[in-house]
């Protein structure tokens, strides 16, 4: 008995053992791809026809039969069937049975080896715009918070000990330009990306006189691949994506893990809405962070697939392996992760309030104006190293009398140094402390209003 496959099946003398048809078959995950599948193969087709191998009449019923098509799927009415393997063999059939023989010429001068690098790229392209977009919306809502939150206090940390009074907004603008870099790295992989791999065929090129660049203007590529077996075996795309796709995942984990703090009863610093929050079973009295929690766990995944990407290319000789078919569900889940992830957090994120009493109570106890007082000796003529043991020992009588050094007495401040006046409390103050890092980049309100300002240009600029 020879094989059925029509698309391959003519030099096999026995059927594909069941177990290996569905071993071997994509059409589970890779059907996700139907719409860029087909308006690449509407694209190979229009080319065809303009260089004659195509008439125009085989050019429409394709075109007319590939639209059908489109429309079944969306209406859930296609049959995927395993025994067609994949999502490029599926739709080809059912064009096949749809028009006659015509079906059977779309894949003249193509191979599937350069349709589904074709696919993979078209199918990214679409899906990093959603993601882009999402990642504005997020960074919009981070501006609006940093704005609203300017000028309220809390302590910057170091070694998560209290170090410096900071405003709150200048710690969510820090997020910012993490997500600006995640932005620009995505954005940048966009770029590399759009190249057209069709045209490489199985690995070689093709013998019809085929208009790549037509085809990769039709199909908005910037241009034609330069090299067909590079063109077929190439996945350096995916894995960009999936690199960059870690560091953003990186960047809201620890976002993530800040939120989880900040809204715990020992820090109490922020309040999540309920709707982002679910309760315990057994525990009444509980609200759980899970939406950050849920991001943060869920970087683990974004790493794996990053290193399930790498390690499936690194002793690939060239040009397509079947390996590659192992390249699209590390690559989906990427992708649906992103997304949700940057959904819902730029749900969040704009719902965030302060606790503004606590954060200042916080920074207040951790002594945290002490750098600001060295400073203050240094502009009065003592040496630093000096000015640091002076403070060293002001905090030491501050613990022991359990108070904060803005609220000591000159006399008290003046045990340890005579040079004190009384102008010292414009600094020992949170709001003189933060005030005086009026530098770009620093912590001052009046910086952070101006950073949201320019910020809020470049983002009007994408
Ligand atoms: N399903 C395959 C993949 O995802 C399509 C290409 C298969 N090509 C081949 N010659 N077997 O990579």
């Amino acid at each position: 008995m020879s094989n059925t496959n029509q698309q391959w099946g003519g030099r096999f003398s026995e059927a594909t053992d069941a177990f290996v048809a569905r071993f071997t078959a994509s059409v589970d995950f890779d059907q996700r791809m139907y719409r860029q599948d087909i308006q690449g193969s509407i694209a190979h087709a229009t080319m065809l026809a303009k260089v004659g191998v195509l008439t125009d009449d085989e050019r429409d019923a394709i075109i007319d039969g590939l639209t059908e098509i489109l429309g079944e799927i969306e209406r859930g009415e296609f049959e995927w069937s395993v025994e067609l393997e994949d999502v490029h063999m599926n739709i080809e059939a059912a064009l096949t049975k749809k028009i006659g023989i015509t079906g059977k010429k779309l894949h003249t001068g193509r191979s599937r080896n350069d349709q589904v690098a074709t696919d993979i790229r078209l199918y990214l392209r679409d899906e990093l715009a959603v993601i882009l977009s999402e990642l504005t919306r997020l960074q919009q809502g981070l501006l609006d918070v940093a704005e609203r939150e300017a000028d309220t206090i809390m302590p910057g940390f170091t070694h998560l000990q209290t170090a410096q009074p900071v405003t709150f907004g200048h710690h969510l603008l820090a997020w910012f330009e993490m997500l600006q870099r995640d932005y620009g790295r995505l954005a940048d992989c966009g770029k590399r990306l759009n190249v057209m791999p069709l045209g490489a065929a199985a690995l070689a090129g093709t013998t019809y006189p085929i208009d790549r660049a037509y085809t990769a203007e039709l199909l908005g590529f910037e241009r034609p691949s330069e090299n067909s077996l590079d063109s077929v075996s190439d996945r350096d795309f995916a894995i960009e994506f999936c690199a960059a796709g870690s560091l953003l995942m990186t960047h809201l984990s620890r976002a993530s893990e800040e939120l989880v703090l900040w809204t715990s009863s020992q820090f109490n610093f922020i309040d999540l809405p309920d709707r982002f929050c679910t309760g315990s079973s057994i525990m009444p009295q509980k609200k759980n962070p899970d939406v950050p929690e849920l991001v943060r766990g869920k970087t683990g995944r974004v790493n794996g697939h990053l290193i399930s990407l790498l390690t499936l290319m690194k002793s690939q000789p060239l040009a397509y392996n079947k390996d590659n078919q192992e390249d699209k569900e590390p690559l989906f889940d990427v992708i649906d992760t992103l997304q949700g992830c940057l959904r819902a957090y730029a749900d969040m994120v704009p719902a965030i309030t302060s606790k503004k009493e606590n954060m200042r109570e916080a920074a207040m106890r951790g002594f945290s104006t002490a750098t600001d007082l060295a400073d203050y000796l240094v502009r009065k003529g003592v040496a630093f190293r000096d000015a640091h043991d002076i403070v060293g020992r002001s905090v030491a009588f501050g613990i022991a009398e359990s108070k904060d050094l803005s609220e000591m007495t000159l006399e008290e401040l003046r045990q340890f140094s005579e040079v004190i006046s009384d102008d010292v409390f414009d600094v020992l103050t949170l709001e003189g402390s933060v005030a005086a890092r009026n530098h770009i980049g620093g912590t001052a309100p009046d910086q952070v209003r101006a950073a949201v300002a320019r910020a809020r240009e470049v983002l009007a600029a994408r």
